[in-house]
């Protein structure tokens, strides 16, 4: 007999005309700061997802690993420690790692519904229905947003165990932390936990070259924000014209990405009305990627009013994985 399965719901947030004008506003106001930066979100168009992903591939990119190595190993103690009946996934992407966190629920035989949130919707549409097929039996329901305005847009009820994974909370610089792990903290009722990902403090060499690949992948996804600009915003960047860097900042431990303008220029982008004009050597930062380490992650969770529960790193130490819940219950 054939059992029909539930179509994937998808539900969105973050609409074409509403993630453009987010677009432009961030231009404007990152690229007439000083120095100029951009927020990271804006490299995850299709080009920009599919680059991260081969990102994970590669030789120096030890985070993806070494995650799915703890997952791998320690999924069944999530599963346990959380007994989630729901998988919420912020910052989804393909979901690839993820896997391992729904096996280990269905191991358990608790989980019923998997609900990844990405601002990639293409991305996110794939992942979901890929998952829909793997996974028949749970409900799959997608969510288009951006984990900075949309929590509240989360589907609720159930026991929920609500995943950032990848390491992605480092690309919130501390201010925007401090509000994000805020609003996790408030949405959580109280069977609920969080599950998140975190890259720890190490050798300066290796982070750098995590972030500053041979192959020059990780250079083509940097200069990919000017792409997305050019296309969305009718900009005429050259991406050609910035060299990729990557830097360790032992003061804030985190990697700065940057684009460093290669000669003197004016870009125009017309939908902004704007001329942006840099000078040789002048750099955008793209990203930062804070790196944690445990004491000071068990702070800033404290202080959102969330209690870590578990922890749990790669045999090497270069990767760790947080389970927290609302402080002061069980
Ligand atoms: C570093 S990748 C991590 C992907 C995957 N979780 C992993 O561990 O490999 C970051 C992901 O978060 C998504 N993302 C970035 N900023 C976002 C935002 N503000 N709201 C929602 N998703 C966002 C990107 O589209 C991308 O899929």
């Amino acid at each position: 007999m054939r059992v029909s399965q539930p179509a994937t719901v998808v539900d969105v947030h973050l609409r074409a005309a509403e993630a453009a004008a987010a677009l432009r506003a961030d231009v404007r106001s990152g690229l007439t700061a000083s120095p100029k930066t951009l927020p990271p979100k804006w490299f995850y168009d299709d080009r920009g997802s599919a680059l991260f992903e081969e990102i994970t591939r590669l030789d120096e990119y030890y985070p993806t690993r070494c995650e799915r190595q703890i997952l791998d190993v320690h999924g069944d103690d999530i599963a346990a420690a959380t007994n989630a009946d729901t998988l919420v996934e912020l910052g989804s992407g393909t979901s690839e790692k993820t896997r391992l966190l729904l096996d280990a629920l269905q191991r358990r035989g608790t989980l019923a519904r998997f609900v990844p949130f990405d601002v990639s919707e293409r991305t996110l549409r794939d992942a979901a229905e890929a998952i829909r097929v793997e996974y028949p039996g749970i409900a799959v329901h997608a969510v288009v947003g951006d984990f900075e305005r949309h929590l509240g847009a989360l589907p609720r009820g159930g026991r929920r165990c609500i995943a950032f994974l990848g390491g992605t909370v480092g690309n919130l610089l501390p201010d925007q932390r401090a509000r994000f792990l805020a609003a996790i903290a408030t949405g959580l009722g109280p069977a609920d936990s969080f599950l998140l990902g975190v890259d720890l403090v190490k050798d300066v060499d290796r982070l750098e070259r995590a972030y500053d690949d041979r192959a020059g992948v990780t250079a083509a996804f940097n200069r990919n924000v000017l792409h997305v600009i050019n296309r969305e915003l009718g900009a005429d960047f050259e991406p050609d014209r910035f060299d990729h860097v990557a830097r360790f900042d032992p003061d804030a431990e985190w990697i700065e990405m940057r684009l460093r303008a290669t000669m003197p220029m004016t870009v125009r982008i017309a939908e902004v009305g704007l001329e942006v004009a840099f000078a040789t050597g002048e750099e955008l930062r793209t990203e930062v990627s804070a790196k944690f380490r445990r004491a000071g992650l068990t702070d800033e969770l404290t202080a959102a009013g969330l209690e870590l529960r578990g922890w749990w790193t790669d045999p090497a130490g270069d990767f760790a994985v947080s389970l927290s819940g609302p402080a002061g219950r069980p």
